[in-house]
């Protein structure tokens, strides 16, 4: 059995009850934000902007505690976790109550705002709100210029599947030792770019289930069945999870076996991958979030 260290299981519920208290309808519009972040779309980001986002995510995974001893046989991995491995513990721990289901997208949306407030009040971080608009990217996913190989402000390439590499990444600024992950177990970051088009999570060629077109086909389609839409919309953001593969697909490492990993509900260490934060923008900020809760509303 897991038994979560009290803190944490006092910031899931946290995060649930916040996410939960964000479904509840809007009563009235007169509220407004003394400021905004903006939300800037990765390739629009400067090298030097890229480079501090990234900085900041390096520093939230240097920033190590003790208090963390959710893994399988619950021993305490002393001083071994860091904040940024915090955010994997809690989408995993999440992973049953704020997916296919209606928390999806509030729950999702709060979970990135947290990210967003770690990176700038814990690492100091004063730039835009990164986000990838993968739909940009549709055609030709391979040569996104998320996948940077810079050393300094690129987010890296596809692993190295060869062998014992496992896919972990040898290019960009997420590369060991400065940027390293706990959950599962300690590891580096991996991952496994494949244009399979995972016919089963809704079929076609990635040009066009993640296309501009089925963006707003998705978008559009479903006034008033809130239901269809957010199925639709969890089989083209799936498609994200897959085609980056790796962490971002909630593959576990190596060492742990298939069956290890699935008897311990350990797929939902997706956040490993700082793409996470980037690609869930895209169904929480730039698909307009009132457009989804319209539709909510009308279903009800
Ligand atoms: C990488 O992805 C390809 C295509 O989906 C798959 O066949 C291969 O087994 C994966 N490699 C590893 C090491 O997971
Ligand atoms: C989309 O991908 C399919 C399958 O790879 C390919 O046959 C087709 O030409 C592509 N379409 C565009 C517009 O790139
Ligand atoms: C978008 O919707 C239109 C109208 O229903 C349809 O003809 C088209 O095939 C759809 N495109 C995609 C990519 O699903």
């Amino acid at each position: 059995m897991k038994a979560p260290t009290l803190p944490y299981f006092l910031f899931n519920i946290l995060l649930l009850i916040q996410s939960l208290a964000l479904t509840t309808p809007i009563a009235h519009k007169s509220a407004s934000c003394a400021k905004l972040n903006p939300r800037i779309e990765w390739r629009s980001l400067s090298e030097v902007q890229r480079e501090k986002w990234i900085s900041s995510v390096k520093c939230l995974g240097s920033i190590k505690h003790r208090r963390l001893s959710h893994i399988a046989q619950d021993v305490l991995l002393d001083g071994k976790h860091s904040i940024y491995d915090d955010f994997s513990y809690a989408h995993n721990a999440m992973q049953k109550s704020a997916h296919s289901n209606p928390y999806f997208l509030p729950w999702h949306r709060w979970f990135l705002y947290l990210f967003d407030t770690a990176t700038r009040e814990i690492c100091g971080y004063k730039g835009p709100t990164p986000y990838w608009d993968w739909s940009q990217d549709s055609v030709s996913l391979l040569d996104s210029p998320v996948f940077d190989s810079s050393p300094s402000h690129g987010l890296g390439e596809s692993g190295d599947c060869s062998e014992d590499r496992d896919c972990t990444i040898t290019s960009g600024a997420l590369v060991a030792p400065f940027f390293s992950l706990s959950f599962p177990i300690p590891h580096v970051l991996r991952r496994n770019l494949s244009l399979n088009t995972w016919a089963d999570l809704g079929g076609g060629a990635h040009n066009q289930t993640i296309g501009a077109e089925t963006v707003h086909n998705i978008t559009s389609s479903f006034a008033g069945d809130f239901f269809r839409f957010q199925h639709k919309l969890t089989l083209m953001h799936n498609h994200i999870h897959n085609f980056v593969g790796g962490d971002l697909a909630g593959v576990c490492p190596k060492p742990i076996s298939e069956e290890t990993c699935e008897d311990n509900d350990y797929a939902g260490y997706t956040p490993n991958d700082p793409i996470f934060s980037l690609s869930i923008d895209i169904i929480s900020g730039k698909i307009l979030f009132l457009k989804i809760l319209t539709a909510f509303r009308e279903s009800l």
